[in-house]
């Protein structure tokens, strides 16, 4: 810590937003994430860079408030046109988050970068990290896995129509009505599922709740099209590193096909939330997010006391 006793979350944890103190009752809560294209509409990335950039606030179970444009755009390669279509699609975002845009920057790159810096609130005693996960509860997963691979085989033009809009929905919606859901029944731990796919996440908060957790891997919601390109064999790098990254920390059962290996390692963007719900509360979570018509809501696995730091796959 730097010394501040205001300062709840900082740098030292694996969470992506700091959380400050600013009186009894308000914690500020911020959060930045910026990146390159991910699809080609440029409205569309607009959207998904800006769902995207909300996600840490709603894991942490807060508010959004406030939302500035970060920005880097190749203005003389590129129209101008383009950069009006992406802040639309971010505006509309932050309009569906109950946000409002107060303002931003932009400088010139010849690679172009959108994302959101996002400030929101949370009460300082209330707020959700990845580190309260407690052995016994279960693992509740809120958008299916794939993403990251179809992004991929989007980029070398190898994604029909149907799936591209499938995917650019599923990467654009907001992790609002799950988190609602989340803060109304309580729960005690939770991250969203980003670059270090489903396994690297539930790793870090293993890691951060000093307990040991099982996947099933049968159960994991993941998207049909993605388990066909992987059984061609066309998986991202990023999977194959963050497989790498997690894997002293794996007990994976002999049963286990590898190529779901890649699907749960998989690098998400804007990715659902992966929540540690204590087993007595699993059923009416499940159901008010059902309720929410939120993408998935699946039990993907279970908190269990031993070994500390390792995922167990099943
Ligand atoms: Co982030
Ligand atoms: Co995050
Ligand atoms: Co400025």
């Amino acid at each position: 810590m730097q010394g501040d006793p205001s300062l709840l979350v900082g740098i030292e944890t694996s969470d992506d937003a700091g959380v400050y103190r600013l009186s009894p009752e308000i914690a500020l809560i911020q959060t930045l994430d910026f990146f390159t294209p991910i699809v080609n509409d440029p409205y569309d990335f607009g959207r998904i860079a800006a769902a995207n950039s909300f996600s840490d606030i709603y894991a942490m179970g807060g508010k959004p408030l406030t939302a500035m444009n970060i920005v880097c755009f190749p203005v003389k390669e590129m129209d101008k046109s383009v950069l009006r279509s992406i802040l639309e699609g971010g505006l509309d975002i932050i309009y569906k988050a109950g946000a409002v845009m107060v303002g931003g920057h932009s400088v010139e790159d010849p690679e172009l970068k959108y994302g959101l810096s996002v400030t929101g609130i949370v009460h300082p005693e209330h707020f959700l990290t990845n580190a309260g996960a407690k052995p016994g509860d279960l693992l509740v997963l809120t958008k299916p896995l794939g993403t990251g691979i179809l992004a991929t085989a989007l980029k070398g033009r190898m994604l029909d129509e149907k799936t591209t809009t499938m995917i650019t929905e599923l990467m654009a919606t907001l992790n609002r009505e799950a988190a609602e859901v989340m803060i109304e029944i309580g729960v005690n731990a939770c991250t969203d599922i980003t670059g270090f796919g489903l396994l690297g996440h539930a790793l870090e908060m293993a890691k951060a709740s000093k307990v040991g957790m099982c996947i099933y891997a049968d159960k994991v919601p993941i998207i049909s099209e993605a388990k066909i390109f992987v059984s061609m064999g066309m998986v991202p790098v990023g999977s194959h590193l963050n497989q790498k990254f997690c894997s002293h920390h794996l007990d994976i059962a002999p049963t286990i096909d590898p190529l779901i290996l890649d699907l749960l390692a998989d690098a998400q963007t804007s990715g659902g939330l992966l929540m540690s719900v204590p087993e007595n509360k699993c059923d009416e979570l499940t159901l008010k997010l059902l309720e929410k018509k939120v993408l998935a809501v699946v039990v993907v696995g279970e908190v269990v006391r031993k070994p500390v730091g390792v995922i167990q796959i099943r």
